[in-house]
């Protein structure tokens, strides 16, 4: 770690233990200083506290290389005008933080940690800017839900019909919002089909615990209402050069980007052989298996494997589907994609390793925190 690094953990070690004061402070000045602010962030930031402080303190210290990072950060700032992010709210940005520190870390604070912190920053958003100023897509598009199916208690697969194109790659993900339920609460889903003519865009969506979003997508989202989408993100694409066959590894939702690419072989794969290993705790959560098993009767290339870890009576395979793979193979020339939950996902790159399947042939994308 350089000593740039080293300084921005060891000063922020001094206000961690009072991080819920820093983020009062921190909000409460940013506030003050420029009040129409506010209004980009959530209803309810008593109840959930915003997500900005967190990130940024997470992205300082973690990018301590910004190089390396240079087009998640371009990335990140294009996105940050969905929250109608204008360029001189940096600034106060930046200096609220380091404001909030200072109060809470008492003497130790030095006028060292100070440059530290402003020097990080302004590199970050300075990059976070230009990604921004060279977008020349819409900050957000409007879609109205044109389908909307429970397919399980905890799951709902809807379509929307953008208002506008929206260009995006099988495999992407993108942030969604709904105004009338939920305003100014971003979440990112995958888009579960591949590119269509008539542009619309499917979502499989799970509603977890405590979740705001998620659960309102679920259970209240209805037909006719309109919900905003950000730029699409996310690299987990098919590479079409790659002549090797396939396996897909899919957790409950985290189907969605995996039918997506699926859909996109659909179109030109003659040659690839392709094996779906889905799976769900009980048979219930197996969602979209009538659709997985009417592709699979219509592309011989296509097999699916099911699995339950939680239904000791479903007729497929039983256990984590990271361990259910194990038991089929040889996998040792294919490409891999996963996606799921944090621990799904990396239980199943856990069991490639074990597999000795080089790393560079996984994509993957987790839904979660590890
Ligand atoms: C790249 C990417 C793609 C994604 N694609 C999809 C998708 O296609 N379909 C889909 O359903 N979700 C998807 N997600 C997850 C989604 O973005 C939300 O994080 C998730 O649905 C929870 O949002 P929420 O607003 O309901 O919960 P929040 O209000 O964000 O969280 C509330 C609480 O629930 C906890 N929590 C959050 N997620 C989970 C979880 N999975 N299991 C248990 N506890 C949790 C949080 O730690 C927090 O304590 C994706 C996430 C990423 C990063
Ligand atoms: C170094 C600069 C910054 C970094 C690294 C950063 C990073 C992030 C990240 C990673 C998120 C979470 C994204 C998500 O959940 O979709 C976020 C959310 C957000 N950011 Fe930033 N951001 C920065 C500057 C700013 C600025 C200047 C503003 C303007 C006020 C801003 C406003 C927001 C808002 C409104 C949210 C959503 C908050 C919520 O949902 O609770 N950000 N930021």
């Amino acid at each position: 770690m350089g000593d740039l690094g080293r300084m921005l953990k060891e000063s922020w070690s001094l206000v961690e233990e009072h991080q819920d004061k820093v983020a009062g402070y921190f909000y409460a000045r940013l506030f003050l200083s420029n009040p129409a602010l506010r209004d980009l962030f959530p209803v309810h930031m008593d109840v959930q506290r915003s997500r900005l402080l967190d990130a940024v303190v997470r992205a300082v210290q973690t990018l301590e290389d910004p190089e390396k990072f240079d087009e998640y950060l371009r990335a990140l700032g294009r996105d940050h005008r969905k929250f109608h992010v204008e360029p001189e709210h940096y600034e106060v940005v930046g200096g609220a933080l380091i404001e909030a520190m200072r109060q809470y870390a008492g003497e130790q604070w030095s006028v060292e940690y100070d440059q530290a912190w402003a020097d990080a920053y302004a590199t970050i958003a300075s990059k976070m800017l230009s990604g921004a100023e060279a977008d020349t897509n819409p900050p957000y598009w409007y879609a109205e839900v044109v389908a909307h199916e429970r397919r399980a208690k905890d799951i709902a697969v809807f379509t929307v019909q953008p208002m506008q194109p929206l260009e995006f790659r099988a495999g992407q993900y993108l942030s969604v919002e709904c105004p009338r339920i939920q305003p100014r609460l971003w979440r990112t889903y995958s888009v579960a089909n591949a590119p269509r003519r008539d542009n619309t865009l499917e979502f499989h969506v799970r509603a977890v615990g405590a979740g705001w979003v998620s659960s309102a997508l679920v259970r209240r989202l209805e037909v006719g209402d309109m919900v905003r989408l950000a730029a699409p993100m996310g690299t987990m694409n098919l590479d079409r050069r790659s002549t090797r066959d396939t396996v897909f590894i899919a957790g409950g939702t985290g189907l969605a980007p995996i039918k997506s690419l699926l859909e996109e072989l659909t179109r030109y794969n003659r040659t690839r052989w392709v094996h779906l290993f889905f799976g769900a705790r009980n048979r219930e959560d197996l969602y979209d298996l009538a659709e997985l098993n009417r592709l699979a009767a219509r592309y011989p290339w296509l097999s699916v494997v099911t699995s339950c870890s939680d239904d000791p009576t479903f007729p497929g395979e039983q256990g984590d589907i990271s361990e259910v793979v194990a038991r089929y193979g040889p996998w040792s020339e294919h490409d891999f994609f996963v996606s799921g939950s944090g621990p799904m996902v990396k239980a199943t790159l856990k069991t490639l390793a074990e597999l000795q399947v080089p790393s560079i042939r996984i994509k993957y994308d987790s839904f979660t925190d590890f």
